[in-house]
C-alpha cells in the first residue's frame, strides 16, 4: 500500500474511534469544559452556593435545589414541576445528573449551553421570577460572594459570571461507578442475569438503543412518539398559560389557541417537528419518575408497554415490538439495575440566607 493511502486509512480510523455509533452503549465519561469557562474546584464550590441559595428567586422561596433536588437525582418526584407561587409550570423537572454531555436543553432542545441556559429558570415568570439586574446587585450585596468571586473570576459578581458559576457546578454531576459501566469496562458479573438479557432486548429485539446509545444513552435527536397529553391537566388554566406564553416568546404565531406542547416545532418552526421531543438521557432513570416530557407516566412498566405497542397512534417513529412478559421483566431490571450510579453526596453550602417570611409561609403549605 501507498504510504499516502495507509495515512489515509490510520486517520479514517482514528476519525471512527471517536465517534459514537448507534446501538452502542459506551462508559460515562467526564462533561468537556469549555475553553472560555474552564472547570475549577472553587468555581464548582461557588456554583453549588448560588445552586442552593434562595436569593436567586424573586420572593425568596426558591432556589434551583428546590426543584432539582439533589436527594431525588437532581429531579423533584411530580409529574410537571413546581413552579413560582401563583404560577404552574409546564413540563417534568429533568435530572440534572450528566448534564453537562448533553448536546441540547430542554425537552425540545432550546437551551444551547449551560452557561446560557442557567439565567433562564432564574428570570422566568414561572420559575424564579427574578429580574437579572436586580439578582446581579443582590449577590454584590453579600460579603461572602464578593469575595469567592474576586477568589474565582478575580472580578466582582455580575450575571454573566454567576451563570458560568452555576454551569460549572452542573458540569460535575456525573454518574458515578453504575453497574453499567462497570459491566461495560470488563466485569461481566456487575450485571444480574435478569439484567444482561434485559440488555440484550435493549440493543436488539427492543430497539431501544436505536436512539438510547452512547455514553448518556441519547443520540440528541428529536421524535415524534405521539406521547398522549397528561389527562390530569388537560384543563388546567395555569399551565395552558404557560404554554401560550413560552409559545409567544419563541415566536409561534397561533399561541393563543395552543392546546398542546409543540415540542421540538417551537425552534425550528418546521412542520415534522410538531410534538417531537428530544431523546432523554436514561442515566439514573430508576430516580426521576414521573417520565416523558409532561410525566404522563408513572412507572418504568408504562414506559415499557408504550414502546411495546408502538408508541402513540399514528406516529411514524416506533413500530410495536411483540415483547413477552420476560423480555419486558428483564427490561425494567437492566433500567433500574445497570443505569443506577451510586448517589451524589451533595454537602450543603454554609451560604447564610435571607430570612424570607413568605418562604417560611410557602413551607406551612406543604
Ligand atoms: C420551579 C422549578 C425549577 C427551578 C427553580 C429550576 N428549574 Fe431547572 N428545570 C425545571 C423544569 C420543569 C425543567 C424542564 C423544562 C423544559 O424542558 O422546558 C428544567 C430544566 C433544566 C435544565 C435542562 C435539563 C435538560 O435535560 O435539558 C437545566 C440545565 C436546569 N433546569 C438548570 C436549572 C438551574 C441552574 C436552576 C437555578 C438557576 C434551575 N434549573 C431552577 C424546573 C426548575
Ligand atoms: C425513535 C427513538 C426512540 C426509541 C427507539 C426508543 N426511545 Fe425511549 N424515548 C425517546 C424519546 C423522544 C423520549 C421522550 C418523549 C417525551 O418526553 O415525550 C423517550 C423517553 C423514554 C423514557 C423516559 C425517560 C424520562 O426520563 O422521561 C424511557 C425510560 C425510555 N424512553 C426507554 C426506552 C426503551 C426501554 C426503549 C426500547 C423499548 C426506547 N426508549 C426506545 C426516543 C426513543
Amino acid at each position: 500500500m501507498r504510504r499516502s493511502s495507509l495515512l489515509f486509512l490510520c486517520g479514517v480510523l482514528v476519525f471512527l474511534s471517536g465517534q459514537t455509533f448507534a446501538g452502542n452503549l459506551e462508559p460515562i465519561k467526564p462533561s468537556p469544559e469549555p475553553i472560555d469557562n474552564p472547570q475549577t474546584y472553587e468555581k464548582t464550590e461557588l456554583g453549588k452556593k448560588l445552586f442552593f441559595d434562595r436569593r436567586l428567586s424573586g420572593d425568596g422561596t426558591m432556589s434551583c435545589a428546590t426543584c432539582h433536588i439533589p436527594d431525588q437525582a437532581f429531579a423533584d418526584g411530580q409529574d410537571i414541576g413546581m413552579s413560582y407561587p401563583t404560577t404552574k409550570n409546564w413540563r417534568n423537572t429533568s435530572t440534572l445528573i450528566n448534564i453537562g454531555l448533553q448536546k441540547f436543553l430542554f425537552y425540545e432542545g432550546r437551551g444551547k449551553s449551560l452557561e446560557e441556559q442557567a439565567l433562564f429558570p432564574i428570570m422566568s415568570a414561572f420559575e424564579m421570577n427574578r429580574n437579572l439586574d436586580f439578582v446581579e446587585e443582590v449577590i454584590r450585596g453579600v460579603p461572602e460572594y464578593v469575595a469567592d468571586f474576586k477568589k474565582v473570576f478575580g472580578a466582582e459578581p455580575d450575571k454573566k459570571k454567576i451563570a458560568m458559576a452555576l454551569a460549572s457546578f452542573q458540569r460535575s454531576l456525573i454518574s458515578k461507578n453504575s453497574p453499567l459501566d462497570r459491566y461495560l469496562k470488563g466485569d461481566k458479573k456487575a450485571l444480574s442475569k435478569d439484567a444482561v438479557k434485559g440488555l440484550i432486548t435493549f440493543t436488539g429485539k427492543g430497539k431501544c438503543a436505536d436512539c438510547h446509545y452512547g455514553a448518556t444513552l441519547s443520540d440528541d435527536k428529536f421524535y415524534a412518539l405521539n406521547v398522549p397529553e397528561n389527562p390530569d391537566f388537560k384543563d388546567d388554566a395555569g399551565i395552558a398559560a404557560t404554554r401560550r406564553f413560552v409559545a409567544k416568546i419563541s415566536g409561534f404565531e397561533d399561541y393563543r389557541t395552543l392546546n398542546e406542547d409543540p415540542g421540538r416545532y417551537l425552534v425550528t418552526k418546521d412542520k415534522k417537528d410538531w410534538r417531537a421531543f428530544r431523546t432523554p438521557a436514561l442515566r439514573e432513570v430508576s430516580k426521576t419518575a414521573p417520565y416523558m416530557h409532561n410525566g404522563v407516566f408513572k412507572t418504568l412498566d408504562e414506559v415499557i408497554d408504550f414502546f411495546d405497542r408502538g408508541g402513540g397512534a399514528g406516529n411514524d417513529a416506533l413500530k410495536p415490538l411483540n415483547l413477552s412478559a420476560e423480555e419486558k421483566k428483564c427490561l425494567k431490571t437492566f433500567l433500574i439495575e445497570a443505569l443506577a450510579g451510586e448517589d451524589l453526596v451533595i454537602k450543603h453550602p454554609q451560604i447564610r440566607q435571607i430570612p424570607c417570611p413568605f418562604y417560611d409561609y410557602r413551607k406551612s403549605m406543604e
